[in-house]
């Protein structure tokens, strides 16, 4: 049996250290670091998100901003909103929540936001930033699976990664990170032509595809770190559902070294991370 790498103990020693640091900064400097949340329309799942994060903020002694706009909000009206957040110097950091409705650009919303604020590392500069090895605000879910695969492994220097999905908020960045510890990555997608193969190879799998279980434990590699980023709603007993992630839990953890459950896994992770990064924009601020 594989060890399980517990994301929800690791998350909050994160916002622990994160609350540490700020209460620091408001007795030494009278700064308190502040997250601006803006979320348009009122698409369920975003709802519980962004409640979740103003939550987490606040208890780590940061202030929270929370902006609610309507669903038929015009793109002018929320660049203009980014523009004043931009401008205003006790919101740190600021995040658009995904996904916008349809007739918003996203992209143009995004590469808006100051590059210094954006904590969700989505801006193009940032992109970049990561891609060539710089110094750059990173994404919250990558982040919180570096550091959960560094704790376990200390160096990761040599080592077979595979992330499967390509996603720029996920895959892409995973595989920039992964990159930048010297691991040997592969990044697979729909299109690979071997995947179970390709992932026999890896010492290091993130899955990362939003398919329920996709991923047998006959495909890991005995003694494999498997990090599970999906969150499926699957149907459970009764007119229940139940959350599973994109790998077979049971039959993978027959075969990892270690592996994150889903829930408890990534997922606290990435709120954490999103704080931390709203620390690190708030101290690069204040010099
Ligand atoms: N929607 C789902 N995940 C995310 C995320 O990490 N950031 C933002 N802004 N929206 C999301």
């Amino acid at each position: 049996m594989s060890e399980i790498l517990d994301g929800k103990a690791f998350a909050a020693e994160v916002r622990a250290k994160v609350a540490e640091q700020v209460a620091r900064l408001k007795d030494a400097h009278g700064i308190t670091p502040g997250l601006a949340v803006v979320l348009v329309g009122d698409d369920p799942a975003s709802q519980v998100y962004v409640r979740s994060k103003g939550k987490m903020t606040k208890e780590v002694g940061m202030s929270s901003f929370e902006h609610r706009l309507a669903e038929d909000t015009s793109e002018a009206d929320l660049l203009a909103l980014v523009g004043q957040l931009n401008e205003d110097p006790e919101v740190h950091g600021i995040l658009v929540q995904l996904p916008l409705p349809a007739h918003v650009d996203a992209d143009a919303v995004i590469n808006a936001i100051a590059p210094e604020k954006d904590v969700d590392g989505f801006h193009i500069s940032n992109v970049g930033l990561l891609g060539t090895g710089q110094k750059a605000m990173v994404p919250c879910t990558p982040l919180g699976c570096l550091m959960m695969l560094r704790a376990h492994h200390g160096s990761l220097s040599g080592l077979d990664a595979v992330v499967i999905g390509r996603s720029n908020i996920v895959g892409k960045p995973m595989a920039s990170l992964l990159l930048g510890e010297s691991c040997t990555v592969t990044i697979a997608h729909s299109r690979t032509k071997d995947l179970p193969e390709v992932v026999r190879r890896a010492d290091i799998v993130v899955a990362a595809v939003g398919r329920p279980q996709m991923v047998p434990g006959g495909w890991i590699k005995e003694g494999a770190t498997v990090i599970d980023v999906g969150i499926n709603r699957v149907p459970g007993e009764g007119d229940k559902t139940r959350l599973v992630g994109d790998v077979d839990f049971a039959s993978a953890a027959e075969r990892a070294g270690a592996i994150t459950p889903v829930p408890g896994g990534v997922g606290p992770m990435t709120i954490a991370c999103l704080l931390a990064n709203t620390l690190t924009a708030c101290c690069r601020a204040s010099g």
